[in-house]
């Protein structure tokens, strides 16, 4: 594989924000990745015969990750089951370091990572190839770490990154996972296709900035907590929507399995409380209609950001439809958009947050 980077990849340009540019250019990868890995007979092309044998061999997939690439992780998870049959596992990297669970008998390790040298991965990494298990890193910065030590390594194609928040590899992730799992298992979908609209329904959410503003600074003003809710895969999207919001904007905030709340944390639901819902999968929708009407009950504000054949009137926000296993790839967009905007409209440092850093490379 080989990513050409120019200096202007580099540069902020017109965007006072690398995070910005950085949400703006989801699009653009998700073109790049809907064709890269498939030749015109949407035969897969560049992923290695010898990855997908070594898959297939497995009993159980290990997805191994920390912070947004976790969170990608959760997602994946998805894909792998249902198009694979392999049962998979997410892990955060710090805690499988030194509480490794029991293993199956022929495990195989996916390590996801931006920059490849997270250090709380990289343990892992060295725990696994010491016990002789396969593995395959997915980063976005080749010849890192995490992809010189693991069996394998795939690109995640999607430039620098260079604003804390990720945003771009998060997408990137997702997308490469899909087409990794559709690559081992046998699902019918024809994902190339599916991708390459789910990147233009991106760009409709992009170029609607304006009311991610407006819905940013209408129920985050002044606030300083909030609540992202949601089932399956929108509950996997709200840990990470809420970890953006949170990191950047100092907001605190819970990215929460909407059934989950009432048994406990719906305590925490005061008069004014923003609370994001998420609701783009059909099987639970009426559920989470249901807690949304449980935290309204309790004075919430909720602000529900929705599938378009789930919508109803009064929705903050209704995405456009796309393969139901692909609307994280949209639904993260506004969660991206509104912490962005939450941020600005503290006067805070959207690309450098205190206390973090990009890259974490010491345990
Ligand atoms: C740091 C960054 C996060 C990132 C995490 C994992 O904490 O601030 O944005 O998700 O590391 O990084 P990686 O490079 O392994 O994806």
């Amino acid at each position: 594989f080989h990513l050409d980077i120019d200096a202007s990849e580099t540069d902020k340009g017109v965007y006072p924000y690398y995070m910005l540019k950085e949400i703006d250019e989801q699009v653009i990868v998700a073109h790049t990745l809907s064709q890269y890995y498939f030749d015109d007979n949407a035969q897969i092309q560049n992923i290695d015969d010898d990855i997908i044998s070594a898959i297939k061999a497995a009993d159980r997939l290990y997805i191994v990750a920390a912070g947004t690439s976790y969170h990608a992780g959760l997602v994946g998870k998805r894909y792998f089951e249902q198009w694979t049959g392999i049962p998979t596992e997410v892990h955060i990297s710090s805690e499988f370091a030194y509480d490794q669970p029991l293993l199956s008998q022929r495990p195989f390790f996916i390590f996801l990572s931006q920059s490849g040298e997270t250090a709380d991965s990289r343990e892992v990494l060295d725990n696994v190839v010491k016990q002789g298990y396969p593995s395959l890193t997915l980063a976005n910065v080749m010849n890192s770490t995490l992809t010189r030590e693991a069996n394998f390594a795939l690109p995640l194609l999607a430039g620098p990154e260079i604003a804390v928040a990720s945003t771009k590899a998060y997408t990137a992730q997702i997308i490469v996972e899909a087409i990794l799992a559709h690559a081992v298992g046998n699902s019918q979908i024809d994902l190339k296709n599916e991708l390459a609209k789910t990147a233009v329904e991106m760009q409709v959410i992009i170029d609607q900035k304006d009311e991610f503003k407006a819905i940013a600074e209408q129920a985050l003003r002044g606030q300083r907590s909030a609540f992202y809710i949601g089932r399956g895969l929108d509950a996997a999207v709200a840990v990470e929507a809420a970890l953006k919001l949170k990191e950047i904007s100092y907001i605190q905030t819970e990215g929460f399995a909407a059934g989950e709340l009432k048994h406990g944390t719906i305590s925490l639901i005061e008069e004014g409380t923003p609370v994001f819902a998420l609701l783009t999968q059909s099987k639970t929708a009426g559920l989470v209609r249901g807690e949304i009407a449980q935290v309204a009950a309790r004075g919430a504000n909720t602000i529900i950001i929705s599938g378009k054949k789930l919508a109803k009137k009064g929705d903050a926000y209704v995405l456009p439809d796309v393969n139901e296993l692909l609307m994280p790839l949209l639904t993260v967009i506004p969660a991206q958009l509104i912490a962005y905007y939450a941020t600005l409209d503290r006067n805070l440092d959207v690309d450098r947050p205190r206390n973090l850093a990009k890259s974490v490379t010491v345990q």
